[in-house]
């Protein structure tokens, strides 16, 4: 396989990061072979994680549209990683044409490669910023140039807060943006667990030690309390297929042992 051909300068090709591994996981190109070869070790650790990943993007396809029919028009996407099929402003902007997005991460074969697809479009951008920094996202001027925080925006953390550690304070983290949003948003949070295959999930963190960043999974309660401030709608917190599924369920949903859910941040009770 031919290594990517858009690389930014500093990148380091020979430690694997979790965004390129993830994008191995989907079958796409902007891998290198420290990735590849990291990916099918976790291959033979969790079989299913092809299958994980992808039940994560329906998911995330099934919030953004939901997000969408209840009128959100803006999104604000952290760690939203490297371009793939159906991406966010492709699923906002099919079902609002004037939905605006940015896209936020931290490595910069994800940066560069959303900002090349981006391009010529003035509703998305992209941003290279550390989620666990939430003013340095919220005061940069092209969030602000896109996104109106007197109106409701759809948080996406989509796969990602289990990359930060407990000692980063994730609740705190997500408290941060919380403030900053207006009555009416959104939060969609899917989050790694290691409650329905203890085993495989034991393999995966210790392999994601050797990554740009070591994996955290959490409980349900625990993951339930980053919801905080919000009030989660039906059907709660539930294993990644389960949440508004829009097709048959895999007869073991928990296989994707992915928690998901969506919040919404209700207006002071009139
Ligand atoms: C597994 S990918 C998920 C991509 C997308 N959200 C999805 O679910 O399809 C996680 C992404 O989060 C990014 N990421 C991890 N830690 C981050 C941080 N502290 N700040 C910003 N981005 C981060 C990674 O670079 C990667 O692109």
């Amino acid at each position: 396989m031919s290594e990517p051909g858009l690389v930014p300068d500093g990148v380091e090709t020979d430690r694997p990061s979790v965004a390129r591994l993830y994008d191995f996981f989907l079958g796409g190109h902007h891998n290198f072979a420290a990735d590849r070869e990291l990916g099918r070790r976790l291959l033979e650790a969790e079989p299913n994680a092809r299958f994980i990943v992808a039940e994560n993007r329906k998911f995330l396809g099934r919030a953004v549209r939901f997000l969408i029919e209840s009128g959100v028009r803006q999104f604000i996407d952290l760690g939203s990683g490297i371009p793939t099929q159906e991406n966010v402003h492709e699923i906002a902007q099919r079902g609002a044409p004037d939905a605006h997005v940015v896209y936020v991460d931290n490595d910069p074969v994800a940066v560069a490669h959303s900002r090349q697809i981006l391009t010529g479009n003035p509703l998305a951008t992209v941003i290279n910023a550390d989620l666990r920094d939430p003013q340095s996202v919220l005061t940069n001027p092209r969030v602000a140039g896109l996104i109106d925080f007197g109106r409701p925006v759809g948080l996406l953390m989509v796969t990602v807060l289990h990359f930060v550690p407990d000692s980063d304070d994730p609740a705190g983290i997500v408290a941060g943006f919380r403030a900053a949003l207006a009555d009416g948003s959104y939060l969609v949070i899917s989050h790694a667990t290691d409650e329905a295959a203890p085993g495989a999930a034991a393999q995966v963190r210790d392999l994601y030690k050797s990554t740009s960043a070591a994996a955290h999974t959490r409980t349900h309660a625990e993951i339930t309390r980053f919801f905080g401030g919000f009030e989660l709608v039906d059907p709660g917190l539930v294993y990644l297929p389960l949440w508004r599924p829009d097709g048959p369920v895999p007869e073991h949903p928990e296989e994707a042992w992915f928690y998901a859910g969506v919040g919404h941040k209700a207006g002071p009770a009139s």
